[in-house]
């Protein structure tokens, strides 16, 4: 006997909310089983090597009984599996070796992502999509473009992930909960990224009274070079763990509509002084997708640094644009 009858066999009788993960690399396929123990959503990977999405969504399924979530994992290469998804999550691309920076992918990035986006938005015409393959700030500028979707439904995982890294640095050289650490790190995810100290506290203490300007430096710097970091320690690749939580916090403040705010990349038109660009700058996410940009104020340095940092991810997208994609 069967208890129900669906159209839809991934997104269940329970109406279930659906999230596709696209890329079941280490980003995606940890992103897809945080997800999944959330119970964010029944959770689709799509990648294009055979049998490893769903090797691994069987194993993540497999997993569920002892971590007790209820949420199907569905491996697949086909993209009919995603249709109606609510969010789409795009790990797919290379990641970075010892010695690349994330600017040396684009030109393998740029096209992949922009197929991934037109399979995507034909099977999932209403979804959000959050965008992780770097070089971020062109690769989300590559979706909206392709999409042809509303900036709210098109945003990057970036600013959650390096105010992560600072928030665990400040933590530990404070020797005080990670629950106590809030960090704010605007701009593009790349080099030229920019903390902002003043609004990173401690219970609501900015760090600038709690440490020296040496000390506060340094965990700046550190945050800069976080990826990295990762990656000169793992030789083989780039960080994931970290990354995949990030993105899914992302995902659950739209799935839930938490209305929470945190940095992402944002389309912005006329914020910060900028117009037609993707930045990282603080955001609430809520059902709606992007529900809102907060605007800072911010000091002449914090703000000429943030112009440096778009400077950078424009010189990325004058080339995604040359690349001719879309
Ligand atoms: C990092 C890569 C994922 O920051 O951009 O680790």
């Amino acid at each position: 006997m069967r208890w129900s009858e669906t159209k839809d066999e991934h997104k269940s009788a329970f109406h279930r909310k659906k999230i596709t993960v696209v890329g079941a690399g280490n980003v995606g396929a940890t992103a897809a089983f945080l997800a999944a123990q959330k119970e964010l959503a029944n959770i689709v990977m799509i990648d294009v090597m055979d049998g490893v999405p769903q090797g691994k969504a069987l194993d993540m399924y497999e997993s569920s009984p002892i971590l007790e979530f209820d949420a199907v994992v569905h491996g697949t290469q086909d993209y009919a599996d995603t249709a109606n998804s609510d969010l789409v999550i795009i790990t797919a691309g290379m990641a970075r070796k010892p010695g690349m920076s994330r600017d040396d992918l684009l030109n393998i990035n740029v096209k992949i992502v922009a197929e991934v986006t037109r399979k995507i938005v034909e099977h999932s015409p209403h979804c959000v999509i959050l965008v992780v393959t770097n070089p971020l700030d062109a690769m989300v500028y590559t979706a909206l473009k392709v999409s042809g979707f509303p900036k709210q439904r098109v945003i990057g995982m970036a600013g959650v992930l390096d105010s992560a890294r600072m928030r665990a640095f400040i933590a530990e050289e404070l020797n005080v909960s990670i629950k106590n650490v809030s960090a704010c790190v605007l701009g593009g995810h790349g080099d030229t990224m920019v903390p902002l100290p003043r609004y990173s506290t401690v219970a609501g203490i900015p760090i600038t009274q709690l440490m020296s300007p040496e000390r506060v430096e340094a965990i700046c710097q550190r945050t800069a070079d976080g990826g990295a970091e990762i990656v000169r320690l793992l030789k083989t690749g780039s960080a994931f763990y970290a990354p995949g939580a990030s993105v899914v916090q992302m995902a659950e403040a739209i799935i839930r509509d938490k209305q929470r705010v945190q940095p992402c990349a944002a389309f912005l038109e006329g914020e910060y002084g900028v117009d037609g660009h993707y930045l990282g700058v603080p955001c609430k996410l809520g059902a709606g997708g992007l529900e809102s940009i907060v605007e800072l104020e911010l000091t002449a340095d914090e703000s000429a640094s943030l112009q440096d940092s778009m400077a950078a991810v424009r010189a990325l997208v004058k080339q995604v644009d040359a690349l001719g994609h879309f």
